[in-house]
């Protein structure tokens, strides 16, 4: 599973804080959506759906999680996220799960369109037999 890509935020470091910002061509895509998932109790596991078009990039505004990432032929990769400044981008038809969140752990996951439910596959097999159809 190598289907995905960690990209590195650009970061203005100050002693008064640091900035990060999302901007021009840094993502392959027109952002159209932010959400963010707040407040996730410990051993809680989100996600658990790939999308047939939108891609996503997920960033660890706060704290660490991991991402478990199953491909179209079921290989799988597991990727911690606890930075501010490096998100993943994870490309369409890619199956994830989110598990592991730390206390306080924020996600900010940045998407390709607008929400719609018809762009979800919420069912494992679905998305395993998706692509032999
Ligand atoms: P869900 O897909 O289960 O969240 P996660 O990807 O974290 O597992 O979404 C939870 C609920 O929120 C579900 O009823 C759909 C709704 N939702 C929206 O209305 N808009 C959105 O942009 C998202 C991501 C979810």
């Amino acid at each position: 599973m190598d289907n995905f890509k960690i990209i590195e935020i650009p970061k203005i470091e100050d002693h008064r804080g640091n900035l990060s910002v999302i901007e021009g061509n840094l993502l392959p895509f027109a952002l159209k959506r932010v959400y963010y998932l707040y407040d996730v109790p410990s051993g809680a596991y989100r996600g658990g759906h790939a999308h047939i078009d939108q891609l996503e990039f997920l960033i660890a505004i706060s704290g660490s999680f991991d991402v478990v990432l199953t491909g179209p032929n079921g290989e799988k990769k597991r990727i911690t996220l606890n930075r501010p400044d490096k998100g993943l981008l994870i490309p369409n038809m890619v199956w994830r799960e989110l598990e592991g969140f730390s206390s306080g752990a924020v996600c900010l996951v940045a998407a390709s369109d607008i929400y719609k439910e018809a762009d979800y596959i919420r069912d494992f097999k679905q998305f395993i037999n998706y692509n032999s159809i």
